[in-house]
């Protein structure tokens, strides 16, 4: 069925909650456009986040964050799956605010991890502990995150297609 959507539906989260495969996946089902911000930021630059990250530093990745969610919160509705700490920048928070609504895919730690470790793109877990960073990350955000419009419960068992579902019917 063709939906008509006049706000965006924008998830956020922690790195490894499925933003990208469950946005992608609602967008296809919903007919709108899907946006990651993650992926738009590296586009823009001709580098990738770690790229960011290493050359220009964390706060210069936050503003550019800033800027391309600003700039895909204008476009047409669609799904926009925005990277694990925007949401954590209160100008960010009022942009989505203003035109979406507010999902958080809320994942524990054991299947975050699990997708994450394989991985060494999060320059934030770049340390000698990465899963006690984003144990301590995620303490520390999930207070943040429950501030949404809507907490989605992850289930560890759910296909990426079920998920969808679910949270296409919440
Ligand atoms: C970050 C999450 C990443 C990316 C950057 C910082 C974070 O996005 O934006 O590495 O602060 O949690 P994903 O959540 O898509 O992995």
């Amino acid at each position: 069925m063709k939906q008509r959507m006049r706000r965006h539906i924008v998830l956020v989260g922690m790195m490894g909650a499925g933003k990208t495969a469950i946005g992608t996946e609602m967008a296809r089902r919903l007919h709108v456009p899907f946006t990651d911000s993650d992926h738009e930021i590296e586009t823009a630059a001709a580098m990738t986040i770690a790229e960011i990250f290493a050359r220009d530093g964390e706060a210069f990745f936050r503003d550019r964050e800033t800027r391309v969610l600003a700039r895909i919160l204008d476009g047409p509705p669609g799904v926009v799956s925005t990277g694990g700490g925007a949401w954590m920048r209160a100008e960010n928070r009022a942009l989505i605010g203003a035109r979406g609504l507010s999902v958080w895919l809320n994942c524990d730690l054991d299947t975050l991890w699990h997708r994450v470790r394989q991985r060494s793109t999060r320059p934030l877990l770049k340390t000698a502990d990465p899963r006690g960073t984003l144990a301590a990350l995620m303490a520390q955000r999930n207070p943040v995150y429950a501030t949404a419009d809507l907490t989605f419960d992850a289930r560890p068992g759910d296909t990426i297609e079920a998920a969808a579902t679910r949270l296409i019917a919440a």
